[in-house]
């Protein structure tokens, strides 16, 4: 069982108000600063719940998140699947 695997809820809450707003602006900052926009893939590892994707995309990249979690991954997923190409 992965780390957070059943912590997945606690933290998307955590971070999407309760609590956590500091990190999260902390991250889009770091996103904006570090990363800047672009074309192409990005892949963001350890994407936990996704929080970040809307942010990449606004950027100009194509997200693909990776994760060990699986619960994690469940809150990350689009409501449909989406090709790959
Ligand atoms: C603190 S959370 C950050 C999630 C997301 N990046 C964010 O900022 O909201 C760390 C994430 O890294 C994932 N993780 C930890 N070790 C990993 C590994 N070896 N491979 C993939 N994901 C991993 C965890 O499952 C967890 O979702």
């Amino acid at each position: 069982m992965a780390r957070y695997d059943g912590l997945a809820e606690w933290y998307d809450g955590y971070i999407h108000g309760g609590g956590g707003s500091e990190y999260t602006d902390e991250i889009r900052r770091l996103l904006r600063e570090l990363v800047g926009s672009g074309a192409g893939r990005l892949l963001d590892v350890g994407c936990g719940g996704g929080a970040f994707f809307d942010q990449l995309s606004a950027l100009g990249w194509s997200v693909v998140g990776v994760d060990d979690s699986a619960d994690q991954l469940r809150i990350a997923a689009p409501p449909k699947p989406r090709a790959l190409s």
